[in-house]
C-alpha cells in the first residue's frame, strides 16, 4: 500500500514532540527520548547555529523536517535569515510531517507552511522570509556538494549500524569539505568510528553531552 494512504506510524516522546517509524531502516526519525530536545541540542545548539548571525545549514537527511523547523523557530526567533539545503533520498508523505509538527516550533513559519504545501512535488526551493530552503530528493552519496559553504552540518542519517554508507571515512571527508572554515558539523552518534572519521577528515572533534537517552554527542569544527 502506498505510504501516504497508511496512518502515519507516529511515536510520541517524552518531551511531548513526535516522531515516526521507518519501517525501510526498522528505526525511528528521531529521538524516542525525545525528538524536539534532540533538534535543539544536538543539531541547532551543537553546530552553534542559535548564535550564528547568517546560518547556512546543509542537513543528511531531511526526514520528517524536525531539524528544519527546529532551526526556522530559532532564527525566527532571532530575527536572522537562515539558508537550508537538505538531502532526502525517501520522502516521507506529507501528512506524516504534519502530523509531527502540529503544535510544534516552527510549524507556524510561512517557510514550513510553504513546503508543507507543495511536499513531496517540485519545485522544492522555497523562499519566505528571509528563509530559503532547498530538498534535493535524491542520494546524497551521488551529490555535488556545495564546496566550502556551510556554516553548519546536521549528520543525521539513520545509525551506522543500519545506514551505514552515510558515516564511511570516505562519505564524512566529502562533508568536511562541504563546512565553510569555522563551520561545525553535529551529529547525534558518538561511535568511535564516526568520531576517527571526523578527526580523518581533519575536523576537530569534540564529544558533548547528548540529548536524553545518549550520554554524549558530537560536534565537529573545521
Ligand atoms: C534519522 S532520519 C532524519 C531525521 C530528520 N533530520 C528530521 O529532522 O526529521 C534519516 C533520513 O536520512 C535519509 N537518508 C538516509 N540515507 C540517505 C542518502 N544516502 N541520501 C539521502 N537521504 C538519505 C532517510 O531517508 C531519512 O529520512
Amino acid at each position: 500500500m502506498d505510504r501516504a494512504a497508511e496512518a502515519p506510524p507516529i511515536i510520541e516522546t517524552p518531551d511531548g514532540s513526535r516522531t515516526a517509524f521507518s519501517a525501510r531502516f526498522g528505526e525511528a526519525y528521531g529521538s524516542r527520548h525525545g525528538a524536539q530536545t534532540q533538534a535543539r541540542h544536538v543539531f541547532v545548539e551543537g553546530t552553534g547555529t542559535h548564535g550564528h548571525p547568517a546560518p547556512r545549514v546543509l542537513e543528511i537527511g531531511f526526514g520528517l523536517g524536525v531539524n528544519f523547523r527546529a532551526t526556522l523557530a530559532d532564527t525566527a526567533a532571532r530575527g536572522v535569515g537562515l539558508d537550508y539545503v537538505a538531502y532526502e533520498f525517501d520522502p516521507a508523505p506529507a501528512n506524516w510531517l504534519r502530523e509531527v509538527a502540529v503544535g510544534e516550533p516552527g510549524a507556524d513559519r510561512p517557510a514550513w507552511q510553504a513546503m508543507l504545501a507543495q511536499w513531496p512535488n517540485a519545485p522544492r526551493r522555497i523562499e519566505a522570509q528571509n528563509v530559503r530552503l532547498t530538498v534535493h530528493f535524491s542520494d546524497v552519496l551521488a551529490a555535488d556538494l556545495p564546496q566550502g559553504w556551510a556554516t553548519a552540518l546536521y549528520l543525521d542519517g539513520f545509525s551506522p549500524s543500519r545506514n551505514p554508507e552515510v558515516w564511511t571515512p570516505e562519505f564524512v571527508a566529502r562533508l568536511a569539505g562541504a563546512l565553510a572554515p569555522g563551520g561545525i558539523l553535529a551529529t547525534y552518534s558518538a561511535a568511535g568510528h564516526v568520531r576517527r572519521s571526523l578527526a580523518a577528515a581533519g575536523l576537530n572533534v569534540e564529544r558533548r553531552p547528548g540529548a536524553p537517552g545518549k550520554r554524549e554527542c558530537l560536534r565537529a569544527v573545521r
